[in-house]
């Protein structure tokens, strides 16, 4: 089939390039004509595990090609993809004018028959929203289609060619039958559904996700008062298939361009039709208060922080990407250094997006956890970095001036810190 892509952001990009691995002839499309340009070149915007080569490959054989050409794009397409970013309004709610003006263009281009699908993460009733702007400007037929995205950064591409469900919104049997045949090759449940229920599932799946976060950070944080283990728990937990042991690791809290964006936005989406969204509310909340513990305990441990020397380890919102969007570690450094502390960072891939995204000069950037341990106070593991836990422990301390640990992500167990003399904060184990 011919794939239009609009959008080249995570979901338009991943989604592009494994149509076009499948077989697809795909063009993406963005009017941002340098990331064009870089993608022309085969360089990536953003740091994906395996993207690189699947877009050296498909772009050799001619199956996937990029433009800035929106009309051109469509024309020739029988599928167009919608997959532009829907960021927070400061009200909370889902800024739809990005995608509300691709419709506009879409419309515009249409040279004859064509299913669009909005791929992009949007409110109930946005798709019905886009077939209105679609048809007020198109002078053909379409059909209009939500299959939300479920991938992962950092595992993007397995998420992708390997997904658990596809959940496909459409009341029309000609989309269903197209859109079945269009995913067909990739061996997952695929779910028919009107096209509100499929746009909802999308922001409900990403609230249970912070959900089950939130809940076992707070587990976490009762079991530190009485003397439980929160690995422990939530393997227990885990084993109870109701349960299931993914999204319980208990740490600094949930960040990234997702969660905190679907949560708050599924809030105003409630609160617009008179529903008070308490638990959703609260779990925000927790959110938001497990970042500051790592304050806290660096308090409890050094006392002020006025001066202190602090190294921090780990910038990105979690391992394996690059993006530092609504990273803890950004709420974190910020209050580190609002209280006079000297931060010093590092991370493998992320520090670049973190110093445009903090916008001050006060981090020095290190070119290695040991580097950025040198004269330290203390550190701070914000990102569970692989690199972290094969780290020497005992090398990283004979660098510092005091071997104080919090240990924001459980990368390391209690007898490793104490066999290599740290004094530590681990999260939801007694001290
Ligand atoms: C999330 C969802 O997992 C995807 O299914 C969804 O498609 C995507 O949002 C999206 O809406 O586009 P992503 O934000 O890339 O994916 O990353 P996750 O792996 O879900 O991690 C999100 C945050 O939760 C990270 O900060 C991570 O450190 C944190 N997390 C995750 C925990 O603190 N504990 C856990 O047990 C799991």
């Amino acid at each position: 089939m011919r794939l239009a892509v609009i959008g080249t952001g995570y979901v338009g990009l991943v989604s592009g390039v494994c149509f076009a691995e499948l077989g697809h002839e795909v063009v993406c499309v963005d009017l941002d004509a340098e990331k064009i340009d870089k993608l022309r070149r085969r360089e990536v915007p953003f740091y994906e595990p395996g993207l690189k080569e699947l877009i050296e490959v498909n772009s050799a054989a001619e199956r996937l090609t990029f433009t800035t050409d929106l009309t051109a794009a469509v024309q020739r397409s029988d599928i167009v993809i919608l997959a532009v970013g829907t960021p927070s309004l400061p009200s909370g709610e889902a800024n739809l004018s990005y995608i509300k003006k691709a419709a506009e263009e879409i419309g515009r281009a249409l040279n004859g028959y064509k299913i669009v699908v909005t791929k992009s993460t949007v409110p109930v009733g946005t798709n019905e929203a886009v077939s209105r702007i679609i048809a007020q400007h198109a002078s053909y037929s379409f059909d209009i289609a939500s299959v939300p995205e479920f991938l992962r950064e950092g595992t993007a591409i397995r998420d992708t060619m390997a997904p658990d469900r596809i959940v496909i919104g459409t009341l029309s049997d000609r989309v269903r039958q197209t859109l079945t045949e269009l995913h067909a090759p990739l061996t997952a449940n695929i779910l028919i559904t009107d096209i509100r229920s499929a746009e909802m599932i999308k922001y409900a799946s990403n609230a249970f996700l912070a959900t089950k976060i939130s809940f076992i950070n707070e587990i976490s944080n009762i079991c530190e008062k009485v003397g439980a283990d929160i690995t422990r728990v939530a393997e227990g937990m885990g084993y109870d298939k109701r349960i299931g042991s993914s999204f319980l690791q208990a740490g600094i809290g949930y960040g990234g361009s997702c969660f905190p964006k679907d949560t708050q936005a599924l809030i105003q989406l409630a609160g617009n039709v008179q529903h008070d969204f308490k638990l959703l509310k609260s779990v925000v909340e927790v959110n938001r208060e497990q970042r500051m513990k790592v304050i806290i305990k660096l308090e409890q441990l050094l006392g002020e922080l006025q001066g202190r020397t602090i190294a921090v380890w780990g910038l990105s919102f979690k391992p394996n990407t690059d993006d530092v969007r609504e990273a803890p570690s950004l709420d974190i450094i910020g209050e580190l250094i609002v209280r006079g502390a000297i931060v010093r960072a590092y991370d493998p891939i992320a520090a670049d997006n973190f110093r445009r995204m903090i916008g001050t000069d006060a981090v020095a950037y290190c070119g290695s956890a040991i580097e950025a341990a040198e004269g330290a106070d203390a550190i701070c593991l914000l990102t569970e970095w692989p690199e972290f836990k094969e780290l020497d422990l005992r090398q990283a301390g004979a660098a510092m001036k005091s071997r104080v640990m919090i240990d924001g992500r459980n990368v390391y167990t209690q007898e490793q810190l104490e066999s290599a003399g740290y004094q530590s904060y681990s999260v939801g184990r007694a001290a």
